[in-house]
């Protein structure tokens, strides 16, 4: 079996609306600086294509999550695998992420993080997929694109660790 990459979303299209979504951003921030948190690994390619459309000041931070599964059933439990170096007291957070599927990992961070005290904390994706969440509570400020229910690669998200480095959004198809 040989696995084939459909272009979904091109690199022009993908890099406009994220320069679109930075717009919509520093025009809501404007006068505040801005502390984005990445979710590793996925959101590392579209976290730097946002932040250097980003006018105000900026400073970066990273965690990693893993959801917990028993056998192949995901059980919605998700674990913290990495905690951010910085801590957010006071700051003004935007949470990036690559794809929000179920919700599980961020109504975990969104149920989590406020402890630590933010000033705000406020949530930015690259691909959201509607039709496949379970966690309902999950309120994305902000969405580059809303896509079908495809297993998706590229811009950062992976197949078995591979294609985080497309420069665009690709559906695999296995033939
Ligand atoms: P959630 O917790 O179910 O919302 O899952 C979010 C995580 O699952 C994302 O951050 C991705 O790492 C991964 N994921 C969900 N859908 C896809 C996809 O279509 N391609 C690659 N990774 C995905
Ligand atoms: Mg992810």
């Amino acid at each position: 079996m040989s696995e084939k990459i459909r272009v979904l979303i091109d690199q022009q299209t993908v890099e406009t609306r994220i320069a679109e979504v930075a717009e919509q951003i520093n025009r809501d921030y404007e006068g505040q600086k801005i502390h984005l948190v990445g979710i590793l690994k996925g959101s590392v390619m579209f976290m730097c294509e946002l932040a250097k459309h980003l006018t105000m000041p900026v400073t970066m931070d990273f965690m990693s999550c893993s959801s917990y599964e028993e056998g192949t059933v995901s059980k919605g439990i998700v674990r913290l695998t990495k905690d951010l170096d910085q801590p957010i007291e006071g700051k003004d957070v935007l949470l990036v992420e690559d794809i929000i599927d179920s919700g599980n990992t961020l109504a975990y961070l969104l149920s989590a993080l406020p402890a630590r005290k933010p000033a705000s904390l406020k949530l930015c994706t690259l691909l959201d997929k509607p039709s496949r969440r379970v966690r309902k509570e999950v309120v994305v400020d902000y969405t580059c694109f809303e896509i079908d229910d495809y297993f998706v690669v590229g811009y950062g998200l992976d197949y078995d660790q591979k294609y985080r480095n497309l420069p665009y959004i690709g559906v695999v198809e296995l033939d």
